[in-house]
């Protein structure tokens, strides 16, 4: 491998043992040695035992990579972690589609996790808000230790908003009023910096309103910490199961419309696209019950729960166009994503230097997974693909030594 290129034809066909080395070259050329051994050791009762309480042992799950992928111009293979089959192979043939038209472009929107300080029983509301309105350069300035690695690297609170809510909807908590402290935590994924803040802060919070502290934690609604990938897809690439290109975006389009009015398929449709999500955050040792707890509570945000992506027909040439948003919080630094050795060995992979870089590659491939599933779906139905792929992968099982 001279250049740096994703699209391994036949990647799937090679033994695990070859499948590693064409990994490591992949990342080589990139300048990036991985260390394979963290994958074929099992990781140590010692770590283990450090990370959780009661440790008996470990769970072993496959780590799959998906092949294809081209992201802002980046190749990239994708780390994924699932137990699922055809979730891998689904991401690598939607990636390989995408790619013939420039492959996926993100955009990262907003990038503050969001903390929370309740306070309850406030006695006067209107007076509290301006209390803390008046406060806030002296709560980010002192929410912000100039001696802290957060805010010597640019990162640390960067706005207070407010939320109220009256007595007649908090059921015996008076006037409540919370406080949402924004934070830019940079490439962690935060919630001990964002935590330490709302318990530093509550005391004075309590100060300046006259209401009672309640509760002081990160927001996993992490609504203000989003991403977007777009992807656009000829008809020629998508022709099927006897259907023709057209035919199956028409197919497509419709049954991402299902998922904006029904609830019932929405749930199941953004399902599909936290396949891929979960997988990678899995892979890289990240918190996949905060980004599902984020992803279904925006999709929720208008007061009904709906799709997270969206599929249409481009009017002038007649492509598929999807996107998808989603809350993403992730970290590349910290925690299990460091001390984790399999983890350490995606983020190394996917030579992500900033947590958004993450955060991008997660939508990329949610969006790659939805649009596989509602190909599948709008065409052939999920049992055929599925079916297919559980025969093959038993016998290339049946192959290794
Ligand atoms: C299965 O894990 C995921 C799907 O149900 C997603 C979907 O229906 O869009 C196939």
């Amino acid at each position: 491998m001279s250049e740096r290129c994703s699209r391994i034809a036949g990647f799937y066909r090679l033994s695990v043992a070859d499948r590693r080395r064409v990994v490591a070259e992949f990342a080589r050329v990139g300048g990036v040695e991985l260390e394979l051994e963290a994958l074929a050791a099992p990781i140590e009762e010692s770590l283990l035992d450090a990370f959780v309480e009661n440790v008996i042992g470990g769970f072993t799950l496959p780590f799959g990579v998906a092949a294809n992928f081209l992201i802002d111009g980046r190749e990239m293979l994708v780390p994924m972690v699932v137990e699922e089959s055809s979730v891998v192979a689904a991401a690598s043939n939607m990636a390989r589609l995408v790619r013939a038209t420039g492959g996926f472009c993100t955009e990262v929107i907003e990038d503050t996790m969001i903390g929370q300080v309740q306070l309850h029983s406030v006695p006067d509301i209107d007076e509290a808000v301006q209390a803390v309105r008046d406060a806030t350069p002296e709560l980010i300035s002192t929410s912000n230790d100039p001696d802290s690695t957060l805010v010597k690297i640019g990162g640390g609170c960067v706005g207070v908003e407010l939320r109220t809510f009256p007595a007649s909807e908090t059921d015996g908590d008076g006037d409540v009023l919370v406080v949402h402290f924004l934070v830019d935590c940079r490439d962690a994924m935060g919630a001990n910096i964002v935590n330490t803040i709302c318990e530093k802060q509550a005391p004075r919070l309590e100060e300046l309103t006259g209401g009672v502290v309640g509760l002081r934690i990160l927001s996993n609604l992490a609504d203000r910490r989003r991403v977007r990938a777009t992807c656009r897809v000829r008809a020629k690439e998508l022709a099927f199961d006897g259907r023709t290109g057209e035919d199956v975006i028409d197919g497509i389009v419709a049954a991402g419309r299902f998922a904006t009015y029904d609830p019932y398929r929405a749930a199941t449709h953004n399902k599909g696209i936290m396949n891929g999500v979960d997988s990678v955050v899995l892979a890289t040792g990240n918190d996949w019950r905060a980004m599902e707890a984020g992803a279904h509570a925006y999709a929720a945000r208008d007061g009904r729960y709906r799709s997270l992506s969206r599929w249409s027909k481009d009017p002038d040439s007649g492509d598929l166009l999807g996107s998808v948003e989603l809350p993403v919080q992730v970290g590349i630094v910290g925690g299990v994503t460091k001390l984790h050795p399999v983890a350490r060995f995606s983020i190394g992979l996917l030579d992500v230097q900033h947590a958004s870089d993450l955060g991008r590659v997660l939508a990329a491939v949610g969006l790659a997974q939805n649009l596989g599933a509602l190909r599948a779906l709008s065409t052939e139905g999920i049992n055929r693909g599925h079916l297919r792929l559980h025969r093959r992968n038993l016998e290339m099982a049946s192959h290794q030594p």
